[in-house]
């Protein structure tokens, strides 16, 4: 290393779980040339932005925090843009920004040190932007945030093509990893310690089909997984309703570290949305799977994506989403208003929606949805969970963890407790937590 030569690094992550484990990927990396984590952003002598380009306002955030970074007050060696808005605005970001110093792609993780030695040396921005993800990351050496739970990366990509989604543009077609190669990152995270992974993919059902040699599809992988010695829970993010099979559901029925939980986005209620959204599937065909669901895995919890706001959606469309929110009783929503990207199919369609009613539409959803979650949380009263337990709580008095089908428990405890499952006693709830005790373990006769 010579005088000149960087030491410390900062990444700042926007969007999804996808986006975080490419931050510990790329910390990782970084680690590997021994730079270390500055203590704040400011401070960094590499800087980088892990971005996302799901709605307008993620991509506004980034844009104005580069915008305030002029070359002028540089106290950065090198700023660095990547992610999915290295993907969406490829090199027209060095126009608008000459104080970037390279925008490296989703599928170009691997080239980071590259990047940045050539970025270093020949002082000029550098682009890397490739459309297909190479399979050759190195995953073992992410540097984890977390002791308790893990990402686990198992497909790259997503070949839906929702009308109103930049994913499919922004993180390419679907690319499966090998479940070898998935396995052993598994077995070495368990050796490590931890008791939960999360399998991550924008389409994690579709898993396998892009390689059908390895006679793997994501049913075959979880019952793979579930065999690891010492696996503590498994879970998965995120599904398309088209691929969730029988076989997935009677997985999560049979598999002992398989979670009840499935994040299942239903996105619309409406058919004549629901097709202008390309989702490929009508409401009676999701409510079928539904209640297939439900009744293979009766205790299971369901999650959902909404967009409300969609162009031309009525008022009677939206109440179909409503009322499909009311039957179904998700455990949680994730509610968005439609935000117009560039480049995707929806964009050809006038945003006709105004402002405040696509506002006034979330609101309803999520007034609904604190209803559905008080009335749950209300009849957990009284009853016993699992909880794998994760942290201190931020108030620094009760320790943080979650059920198997992802409520959050607070309850008083000791630091030890960290790292383990603990069955505890739910005796009230605040917000969107449950408030319990430690039970006594069962005894095992
Ligand atoms: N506008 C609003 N929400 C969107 N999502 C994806 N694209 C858009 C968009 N253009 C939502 C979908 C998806 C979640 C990750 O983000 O609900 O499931
Ligand atoms: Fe954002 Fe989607 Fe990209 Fe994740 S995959 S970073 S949510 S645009």
């Amino acid at each position: 290393m010579t005088m000149q030569d960087p030491k410390t690094y900062f990444i700042r992550t926007y969007g999804c779980q996808m986006n975080e484990l490419d931050t510990e990927i790329m910390a990782g990396q970084l680690e590997k040339r021994n730079l270390t984590l500055a203590p704040d952003e400011e401070s960094a002598d590499i800087l980088i932005f892990n971005t996302c380009s799901i709605r307008d306002l993620a991509e506004r955030k980034v844009m104005g925090k580069l915008g305030q970074m002029g070359r002028s007050h540089k106290q950065h060696r090198l700023i660095g843009l990547t992610g999915c808005m290295a993907m969406a605005k490829k090199d027209s970001l060095f126009r608008k920004f000459p104080h970037l110093d390279f925008v490296l792609g989703t599928n170009n993780i691997t080239d980071l040190g590259a990047v940045i030695d050539e970025a270093l040396y020949t002082k000029k921005q550098v682009f890397r932007t490739e459309d297909k993800f190479e399979e050759n990351l190195n995953y073992l050496d992410a540097k984890r945030e977390d002791k308790v739970k893990a990402f686990v990366s198992i497909i790259r990509g997503c070949d839906k093509f929702c009308t109103y989604c930049v994913v499919p543009y922004t993180r390419g077609s679907e690319v499966s990893r090998p479940p070898e190669s998935i396995i052993e990152e598994c077995q070495q995270l368990i050796s490590q310690g931890f008791k939960e992974i999360t399998l991550l993919g924008q389409n994690v059902n579709s898993y396998g089909k892009d390689e059908p040699a390895w006679n793997c599809l994501f049913h075959d992988l979880l019952y793979r997984l579930d065999k690891i010695p010492g696996m503590g829970r498994i879970r998965f993010m995120t599904s398309h309703p088209v691929d969730i099979t029988l076989d997935l559901m009677q997985a999560i029925r049979d598999l002992p570290s398989l979670c009840e939980f499935v994040h299942f986005p239903l996105q619309a209620g409406s058919d004549r949305i629901l097709k202008k959204m390309h989702r490929i599937y009508t409401k009676e065909q999701y409510f079928e799977k539904v209640v297939n669901l439900r009744q293979i895995v009766p205790n299971v919890a369901l999650g959902t994506d909404i967009i409300v706001g969609f162009p031309t959606e009525t008022e009677q469309e939206f109440q179909e989403t409503y009322d499909a929110l009311k039957e179904i009783r998700y455990a949680i929503s994730f509610i968005f208003t439609y935000s117009p990207r560039k480049g995707t199919p929806a964009i050809r369609w006038k945003d006709d929606i105004p402002e405040e009613i696509k506002l006034e539409r979330l609101q309803r959803l999520l007034d609904l949805q604190i209803e559905i979650s008080q009335e749950d949380r209300q009849t957990m009263l009284g009853s016993t969970v699992e909880v794998l337990v994760e942290r201190f709580n931020r108030d620094g008095r009760h320790l943080k963890g979650r059920t198997r089908c992802w409520s959050k428990v607070i309850f008083e405890g000791d630091a030890s407790l960290i790292g383990t499952f603990q069955r505890v006693k739910i005796h009230g709830y605040s917000h969107q937590t449950l408030v319990g005790e430690l039970a006594p373990a069962l005894i095992m006769v």
